[in-house]
């Protein structure tokens, strides 16, 4: 509601007003954009999954990032999407498409795409982009990363490799694995590893994901380190649960103005509801593991449920900023502009469909945020990849 009339108003005002308090307003508020359909002969959840970037480190047009009047993007500004994409057993291994968009998210092309290099057996779940916002190892800075699960469609085995590109998404290099487990299922007593979420931090690159191999714990959170890209440190536990059946999973992580972390989750085994959403807030995305969780319940009594997102954007009513927050159970966001704060959820509405882990993404040059959407579980016939944006209320 708050978004819908927040975009009234701005309808109503004068352009030249419009350009001073918001360069941005030039975007309309869109949505939901179809990014791809899948075609009926795919398998069973056709699409799931969807992630964004839009590219803000490559160096061949630095000047004009910033210009706001350019109606088509080059470079920075490009947007690149994934999913998890279904397609049927006669086409080969499955692989992960890369659309992209040179006008905000208005119209997609087929780009690109990543196949498997070394495994030979596709990569079938949970791709993660990633753009490079400095140098790692030999890596320069607008080098573009993919994470993603390496499953044959049998299923017998899980293995998180790490991808990159560095022209843009265009092609594509087997880089390193990252984690490898067992059985591609979500039960007890499995050993798969799930949910790879890249990000760095002080010249490093984390990879956090959801792990399922400590027979401690049914799953558990956990992230590893790397200095070069090649080479992964240890693993770290971010969220265990001291019950066995519990099972903390998805983690996605923002940083905050105060320069704070927050991580959020969805946690089976929370006393409110399963797979209710949870957040910790850490100084350092390196210690989460020993942090407290907490829910994420808004102010008007609603927790939501399973395969959270979050992302921080500028875009609010003070130097606070806004937390965003998606879950798969609810169409609209939660939005919090106190730095998380526990009383300070504030549930919104959207155009966008719900989705099993539905994406965000800070838009570089409105503010706005985009909600990329690959359908829900068990709807396969009616999945497909969409693209919204939102307006948030700002200063
Ligand atoms: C922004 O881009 C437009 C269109 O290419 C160009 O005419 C204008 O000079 C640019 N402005 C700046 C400040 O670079
Ligand atoms: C993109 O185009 C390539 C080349 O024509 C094709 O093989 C691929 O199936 C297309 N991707 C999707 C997701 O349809
Ligand atoms: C930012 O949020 C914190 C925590 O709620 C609050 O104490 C502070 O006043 C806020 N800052 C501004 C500029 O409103």
């Amino acid at each position: 509601m708050l978004l819908k009339a927040f975009s009234t108003i701005v309808s109503l005002l004068p352009a030249a007003l419009l350009l001073q308090m918001a360069p941005a307003a030039a975007v309309p508020i869109m949505g939901p954009v179809t990014i791809y359909t899948p075609p009926s002969d795919y398998t069973n959840e056709r699409t799931l999954y969807a992630r964004a970037i839009q590219l803000e480190h490559q160096k061949s047009d630095e000047a004009e990032s910033d210009n706001y009047s350019m109606p088509y993007l080059q470079d920075n500004g490009l947007i690149l999407s994934t999913w998890e994409n279904y397609s049927p057993a006669n086409e080969g291994l499955t692989y992960f498409p890369i659309y992209s968009s040179s006008n905000n998210g208005k119209k997609w092309n087929n780009y690109s795409s990543v196949h498997d290099q070394v495994n030979g057996v596709g990569l079938k779940y949970q791709p993660d982009l990633y753009e490079l916002p400095r140098d790692i190892g030999s890596f320069k800075q607008g080098t573009i990363l993919l994470a993603g699960n390496s499953i044959p469609r049998d299923l017998s085995t899980t293995q998180i490799d790490l991808y990159a590109s560095t022209d843009k998404g265009k092609t594509w290099k087997f880089i390193s694995h990252i984690a490898n487990g067992g059985v591609a299922l979500p039960n007890n007593g499995e050993t798969p590893v799930w949910e790879p979420r890249l990000m760095e931090y002080n010249g490093k690159l984390i990879c956090y994901y959801s792990d399922q191999r400590d027979p401690k714990y049914g799953q558990k959170m956990v992230h590893q380190i790397t200095s070069d890209l090649y080479n992964w440190g240890p693993v770290v536990d971010d969220v265990t649960s001291p019950v066995y059946d519990h099972r903390p999973g998805m983690p996605i992580v923002a940083h905050l103005p105060n320069g704070q972390y927050i991580m959020t989750y969805e946690f089976y085994g929370a006393p409110e509801t399963a797979f209710a959403v949870y957040y910790k807030l850490s100084d350092d995305p390196t210690t989460f593991g020993s942090k407290q969780g907490q829910v994420i319940r808004s102010q008007d009594g609603t927790v939501p449920v399973g395969s959270p997102f979050v992302v921080w954007t500028p875009a609010g009513p003070d130097d606070n900023g806004t937390l965003v927050v998606s879950a798969s159970s609810n169409s609209e966001v939660f939005l919090n502009s106190k730095l998380g704060a526990a009383d300070a959820w504030v549930k919104v509405a959207t155009d966008s469909p719900p989705a099993y882990t539905r994406a965000e993404l800070v838009l570089k040059d409105s503010k706005r945020v985009a909600l990329i959407a690959g359908g829900q579980l068990g709807k396969g016939p009616t999945n497909s990849v969409t693209w919204t944006t939102i307006d948030i209320p700002r200063k």
